[in-house]
């Protein structure tokens, strides 16, 4: 017999079924307890709940593991390419030689956009974030294909999925270079997905830029260690959304807003921003740890903690190794590097951080090695935006390819007045 959970409310007692994932994790299925009961289930954050089963990617943050459908993390970084790994995490399995050079094919053969969609650039304020104009420029893709986007036609959707990966690192290299005010490049047919974005970013009309094979490289296993991490706030935002039928451009468009934020995404770019703000202020490492841990201030350690991994998070692992082999073949000496290492070393010897779990997570390196690589900081969480869209669009194809989709509604308990009438409450104002 299946294993059931027993609820007892009052003198009532409910059975409810057990669902049981491969890697052994369990939960309680509560789909009818409000059928069933009349309650509902209170869990403020999602700390408790699942909102969907899923055959993407399985994680354990107690011991620090992390694989996309089955295949662990340090072996993808070492032997994969990102857009093999785009097209594992999307279609469920490693490509044949013949299906990863069709699919990287269609992914150079739609990296153009639409000429018009060139003058929304001129709209944006010179110093507005490029988070904002990425996530207005992908919502925007979506009028260009109206007679394409339906999510409920396959065709339809295998299109956009390819659209969205191709483009997105052109309007991103757009949006760069439309900030610093220098004219775009196009994309050249004749590179890889890596090469292709680089020579975007820091080609100019007027010399040859030669792409260094150690920074294409580089950003290839950046690009492959974001590329998904199951339910995060992110995800489950464009699950959310696209769960309302809207289109997948308007889904990864939220997906990019939600990223944007400095407990998620944009926590690179904070990083970056706190060691920056140590070198210059003049303070110990030992004070910011100390601030950081001071409950009277708001000020937390960037690149700290995480929701799932209550111990080293893998991809920080891989990240801080690569670290400095990127610096080390680039030649660069980055005292940002150095800093990071003993913000690291003091605050894992630190009880508060001890108690709480609190470890490097991927954002802690992540930003030293873009910038090593000439990325600027406001582009950190755009780099991770392009690492994490085949990991939103598997999940959105997984969500709407299953049979029992619904739309994503929670419910809430309500605290608020109770009935008041008009004018009483005028009485009152
Ligand atoms: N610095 C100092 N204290 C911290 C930090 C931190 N970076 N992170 C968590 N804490 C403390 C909290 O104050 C809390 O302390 P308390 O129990 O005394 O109240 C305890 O640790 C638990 O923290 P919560 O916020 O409840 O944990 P939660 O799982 O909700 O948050 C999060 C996880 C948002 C990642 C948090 O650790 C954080 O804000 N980190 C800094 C931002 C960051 O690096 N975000 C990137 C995450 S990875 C990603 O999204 C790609």
């Amino acid at each position: 017999m299946s294993e059931t959970a027993i609820i007892k409310i009052g003198d009532k007692s409910y059975e409810l079924p057990i669902v049981e994932g491969s890697e052994g994790e369990k939960a309680i299925d509560i789909t009818k307890l409000r059928a069933q009961t009349g309650y509902i289930t209170l869990d403020s954050g999602y700390l408790n709940t699942g909102a969907c089963t899923s055959a993407i990617t399985f994680l354990d943050g107690e011991k620090g593991i992390l694989r996309y459908r089955g295949i662990p993390i340090e072996q993808l970084a070492e032997n994969s390419t990102f857009t093999e790994v785009a097209y594992l995490l999307i279609y469920g399995k490693l490509p044949n030689d013949a299906e990863l050079v069709d699919w990287n094919n269609q992914l150079t053969r739609h990296t153009m956009v639409h000429e018009d969609l060139k003058r929304l650039f001129t709209g944006f304020p010179k110093d507005g974030h490029p988070m904002a104009i990425l996530s207005c420029l992908v919502a925007s893709l979506s009028t260009y294909y109206q007679d394409s986007y339906d999510p409920e036609n396959p065709e339809h959707r295998q299109i956009s999925m390819i659209r969205l990966i191709a483009k997105y690192p052109t309007l991103a290299a757009f949006a760069y270079k439309k900030s610093i005010g220098q004219p775009t490049i196009h994309p050249m047919n004749s590179l890889d997905y890596c090469s292709n974005f680089l020579n975007m970013m820091f080609a100019v009309p007027a010399e040859e830029y030669k792409i260094d094979p150690e920074i294409s490289k580089a950003l290839n296993l950046l690009l492959i260690l974001h590329a998904d991490h199951e339910q995060n706030c992110s995800t489950s935002t464009v699950r959310l959304v696209g769960s309302s039928l809207a289109n997948i451009y308007a889904a990864i468009s939220s997906g990019i807003c939600a990223l944007w934020g400095p407990r998620h995404g944009g926590a690179n770019q904070e990083v970056l921003e706190m060691l920056i703000s140590i070198q210059q202020s003049g303070l110990s490492v030992k004070q910011i740890v100390e601030k950081a841990k001071d409950k009277n201030s708001s000020f937390r350690l960037s690149g700290f903690g995480h929701r799932v991994y209550k111990n080293f998070d893998p991809r920080a692992k891989i990240i801080k190794k690569a670290c400095d082999n990127v610096l080390t073949r680039l030649g660069i000496q980055d005292p940002l590097l150095d800093i990071a290492k003993e913000l690291e070393e003091v605050a894992l010897k630190d009880q508060y951080f001890v108690d709480r779990k609190l470890y490097p997570n991927v954002d802690f390196y992540s930003g030293i090695i873009y910038r090593a690589l000439g990325i600027p900081t406001n582009m950190f969480t755009v780099m991770f935006g392009m690492g994490r869209l085949p990991g939103w669009i598997a999940q959105w194809k997984e969500m709407i390819e299953s049979p029992d989709m619904k739309i994503g509604r929670p419910r809430q308990i309500y605290t608020g007045p109770t009935e008041t009438s008009y004018a009483d409450a005028k009485k009152k104002a």
